[in-house]
């Protein structure tokens, strides 16, 4: 079948911002691939949908070119570019289960081919899963909200966590929050909430990797006396953030940044 394939060229500094537009509007179909100059980024993006790349091109600025490409080509190309992610010491992601070996020791979480936003390569994930590491003990209940792939549920539970409920607007991510359960032998529920409307207990735990303005909005629905884990807030914006804790009487306990992105662990 021959598939639609924008060809878009972007500063590198601003690869991650196109990231995140992909990730919001869920489009899970594209690889990039570094100009050797290594100041462009190229993305090959795979879609149908003309007015999404008219928004991409308005709001970033950049030259594109559109082709069309065999199915089977790209799917190559792509699976071929798929590797095994350390996302922390001794904690791996395997987005290609059927095709690559796993590390001998340590954790490795199973995501199916295909998966949107969640494979683990991204910062924010990383920041999730590292912060994850640190604060999660043995039997706590954690609510990881904007589960996506459910990969930080599935850490969680691979972690000790008792009990883990994965809430996500997304019926995509729902399903395959699902399929990541299965896939790693883990048992977690999986939930269709705008961010805690539908979570009626308390958890010790609350892990959100989503984008500065939806944090924003799940502080005031956050009981006191948990831990709370925020990730996906843009460098320049995570004063702001911390500052919108402090107003909550939350308190922070540790800020991580790797590149653009930030993330804290703190105590509602
Ligand atoms: C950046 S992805 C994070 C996925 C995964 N947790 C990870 O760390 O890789 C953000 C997720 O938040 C979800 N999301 C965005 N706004 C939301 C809201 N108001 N309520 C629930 N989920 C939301 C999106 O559908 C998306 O799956």
């Amino acid at each position: 079948m021959k598939r639609k394939e924008w060809v878009i060229k972007i500063a590198s500094d601003k690869s991650n911002d196109l990231f995140e537009f992909f990730a919001i509007h869920n489009l899970t179909s594209f690889y990039s691939e570094t100009n050797p100059s290594e100041k462009e980024e190229i993305f090959h993006v795979y879609t149908e949908d003309e007015e999404l790349i008219k928004e991409l091109v308005k709001k970033f600025e950049v030259s594109y070119k559109s082709i069309l490409s065999d199915d089977e080509d790209w799917l190559a190309v792509w699976r071929k570019n798929l590797k095994i992610v350390r996302i922390d010491e001794d904690l791996y992601v395997n987005p290609d289960p059927e095709r690559l070996a796993e590390p001998s020791k340590g954790i490795v979480i199973k995501v199916n081919l295909g998966m949107a936003f969640g494979t683990g390569e991204h910062e924010t994930t990383k920041l999730a899963a590292s912060f994850l590491k640190k604060a999660l003990k043995r039997g706590m209940k954690v609510c990881d909200v904007g589960c996506g792939t459910g990969i930080l549920s599935a850490i969680a539970m691979k972690l000790g966590a008792s009990k883990v409920l994965a809430v996500d607007m997304d019926k995509n991510a729902i399903k395959q929050a699902k399929e990541t359960a299965r896939l790693n032998g883990v048992k977690y529920e999986v939930k269709k909430s705008d961010l805690l409307a539908q979570v009626h207990a308390k958890f010790d735990l609350y892990v959100a990797n989503i984008v500065f303005d939806v944090l924003i909005k799940l502080l005031p629905q956050l009981p006191k006396g948990a831990l709370f884990i925020a990730s996906g807030i843009d460098k320049p914006r995570s004063n702001d953030f911390a500052k919108s804790c402090e107003e909550h009487g939350f308190q922070i306990t540790e800020k991580r940044c790797e590149n653009e992105w930030c993330a804290f662990l703190i105590k509602t």
